[in-house]
C-alpha cells in the first residue's frame, strides 16, 4: 500500500490539509513513501495505487526547493499523480542519472512589447517555445496600460496576442502607466480576473510620480495586490542623458553613464519608503547593484515585506560589454544597465545569503539589425532590452550550481518555486508534488551546450552569451504532462498553453 502524509504547517489550514491528503503527499515535503521530514499527521491510502499512470519518469532524482530524493514520478491527466518506487505506466521513460526538476517559472518577460518605436521581436509563440527549450514552462508577461486606457483593455490586448500562440502556460502582470482614480479603482477587478500584481516604473516616459506610486501602494494594500517597481530615477536619467548628448557622447558606451547605480539605489530607497508608508508589500524587479541591495536588505531586516528579483545578465555580464567593438555594445543596452564588476559579486552574495528571492529574465529582445541600430547615432534611441528567456535556467545552473555558489535546491527555489509562490501559482506550479501540474524538466547535468545564436531558439539575431558553454541542460520538458521538448525538437503546440488566474500575494 502506498501511504503518505500531509504537512499541516506548510499548508496552513485543516481544509488545505484535507485537500492535500486527497492528493496523497504533502506539497512541500513530498517524501516517499511517508512522513519523515514534514512531521505530517495522517497516513492516507493512495486512491490510485492500482492504476497505471499515463507516463512514468523512472529512476531519476527528484529535486525541489527543499529535498532531493530518488523516486519515480507518475503522471496522469496532466498532473503529478503519484511518486514512489516501481510505478507502472503506459509510457515508461528511463531518466536514471538525470534530475527531475519542476518546470521553471519566469516571472518577468516582455513578448510582443511595443517599446521605443519598435516591438520586441519574440512573439508569444517564438518566445514560449524558446522558454521551453531552456526548461521554463510558465512565464508571467507584463501587459502595459496605455495612457488614457484602462487596465482591462491592457489585459484584453495581451490575451488577444497570447492565447492563440502560447506553447506553455502564462500569467500577466499589468504595468500602470496612468494612475487615474478610475484606474486605481479598477485594480480590484484585475485581481479578481487573476492578474494580482502591478508594475510601476520610476523611469521612462511611463513613470509615475511619487504621490501616484504611493496611491498605488495604498490601493494594493487594501485589496491584496503586489506592486513590482522598476527602480531608477527617471528625472536624473533625463538630466544626465541631455548632458551627455550635448557633449556629443552618442555611442552605446554612454548608456550606462546616463543611468549610474546611485540613480537606482535612490529610486529603490524611495520605493521602499513609499511602500512602508502604505504598509504594502514591494517587489523590486531586476535589481542590479550593491546600493539597491543594501536598501532592500535594511528594509527586510526591519521587517518590511520587500522582495528582490535579479536577472542572469546582472550576474554574468559587466559594464565592459559596452566597449565591444563597433556598435556591438548596443546588444547590452538594457535598463537598468550592466554594472561595474563589484556589483556582480554582491548580487551572488545576496543570492547565497537569501537577500535575493528570485531570478527572472526581463526578456525583451530586439535585433541588432533593424531594431537596435535605430540608435546607431544616438544611444537614447537604441531600444532597451535583451534576450534571456531560453538561457536563464542553464546559466544559473552552470554559474551557480556547477561553480559551487548555490545548492541544487536553492537553484530550484530561485528559478521555479519562489517565482511561483510570490506570484500566486504555487503549488500548481514551481514544485513537484502530487496534485501539481506535471510541468517537469528532465535535466541532464552532463549535457554541454554552447550558447551561440545558432543553438538557441529565441527569434533574435544575437546571443549575449556567445562564447559561453554551459554544462547541464534539459533533455526532456513536459508541460501539463505532455512532452513538449525532447533534446533539439519542439513537440508542443502553438496555443496549447493556458492563461493562469493567479492568487493574491500572501506573505506566508
Ligand atoms: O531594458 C529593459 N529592461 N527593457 C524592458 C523594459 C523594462 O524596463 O523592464
Ligand atoms: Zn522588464
Amino acid at each position: 500500500m502506498v501511504t503518505a502524509a500531509y504537512c499541516s504547517y506548510a499548508l496552513g489550514t485543516e481544509k488545505n490539509a484535507r485537500r492535500a491528503a486527497k492528493a496523497v503527499v504533502c506539497y512541500t515535503h513530498p517524501q516517499v513513501p511517508t512522513s519523515r521530514a514534514c512531521g505530517g499527521q495522517a497516513n492516507i491510502k493512495a486512491e490510485r495505487e492500482d492504476e497505471a499512470m499515463d507516463i512514468v519518469l523512472k529512476g531519476g532524482t527528484v529535486v525541489t526547493a527543499k529535498d532531493s530524493y530518488r523516486a519515480d514520478v507518475g503522471i496522469q491527466g496532466g498532473r503529478v499523480a503519484m511518486m514512489g518506487q516501481d510505478l507502472q505506466g503506459h509510457q515508461i521513460l528511463d531518466v536514471s542519472g538525470k534530475y527531475v526538476l519542476p518546470g521553471a517559472v519566469d516571472p518577468h518577460t516582455h513578448l510582443e512589447l511595443e517599446f521605443m518605436d519598435t516591438v520586441s521581436c519574440d512573439d508569444f509563440y517564438t518566445g514560449t517555445v524558446a522558454a521551453a527549450f531552456g526548461g521554463t514552462t510558465t512565464i508571467i508577461d507584463y501587459a502595459e496600460q496605455t495612457k488614457g486606457g484602462t487596465l482591462r483593455q491592457a489585459v484584453e490586448t495581451w490575451r488577444s496576442r497570447a492565447d492563440s500562440k502560447v506553447a506553455i502556460d502564462y500569467g500577466l502582470h499589468i504595468s500602470i502607466t496612468d494612475a487615474r482614480e478610475d484606474v486605481l479603482a479598477e485594480m480590484e477587478e484585475m485581481i479578481s480576473a487573476g492578474v494580482s500584481s502591478f508594475k510601476c516604473y520610476l523611469a521612462y516616459p511611463e513613470r509615475l510620480r511619487d504621490d501616484e506610486l504611493l496611491r498605488v501602494f495604498l490601493r494594493a494594500k487594501d485589496i491584496g495586490g503586489l506592486v513590482n517597481v522598476h527602480c531608477e530615477n527617471g528625472w536624473l536619467v533625463d538630466y544626465m542623458t541631455a548632458r551627455l548628448l550635448e557633449e556629443g557622447k552618442t555611442e552605446p558606451r554612454w548608456h550606462p553613464r546616463s543611468r549610474p547605480a546611485p540613480f537606482e539605489a535612490e529610486a529603490t530607497q524611495r520605493a521602499v519608503t513609499l511602500a512602508s508608508i502604505a504598509g504594502a508589500p514591494l517587489h523590486i524587479v531586476h535589481l542590479t547593484c550593491v546600493g539597491a541591495l543594501e536598501v532592500a536588505r535594511r528594509a527586510r531586516d526591519a521587517g518590511q515585506p520587500v522582495l528582490v528579483e535579479t536577472c542572469p545578465q546582472y550576474l554574468l555580464l559587466d559594464v565592459d560589454r559596452y566597449d565591444e567593438p563597433g556598435f556591438d555594445g548596443a546588444k547590452y543596452v538594457i535598463s537598468p544597465p550592466l554594472r561595474e564588476a563589484e556589483n556582480l559579486e554582491a548580487l551572488w552574495r545576496g543570492i547565497t545569503v537569501g537577500d535575493v528571492d528570485s531570478i527572472g529574465t526581463d526578456h525583451c529582445p530586439f535585433n541588432l539589425v533593424g531594431q537596435k541600430d535605430l540608435g546607431r547615432n544616438d544611444f537614447t534611441r537604441i531600444p532597451n532590452g535583451m534576450p534571456g528567456i531560453e538561457t536563464r535556467v542553464p546559466l544559473l545552473y552552470h554559474e551557480g550550481v556547477n561553480k559551487g555558489r548555490i545548492s541544487l535546491n536553492r537553484f530550484v527555489e530561485l528559478v521555479a518555486t519562489n517565482p511561483a509562490r510570490i506570484f500566486g501559482i504555487y503549488p500548481q506550479k514551481g514544485t513537484i508534488a502530487v496534485g501539481s501540474d506535471a510541468d517537469l524538466v528532465v535535466w541532464d547535468p552532463d549535457k554541454k551546450k554552447p550558447l551561440t545564436v545558432e543553438n538557441l531558439h529565441m527569434n533574435v539575431d544575437y546571443s549575449p552569451y556567445e562564447g559561453i558553454t554551459v554544462s547541464g541542460y534539459p533533455e526532456l520538458v513536459l508541460a501539463r504532462g505532455r512532452i513538449i521538448v525532447r533534446d533539439n525538437d519542439f513537440l508542443g503546440q502553438r496555443g496549447a498553453g493556458r492563461f493562469l488566474e493567479r492568487k493574491q500575494f500572501s506573505q506566508n
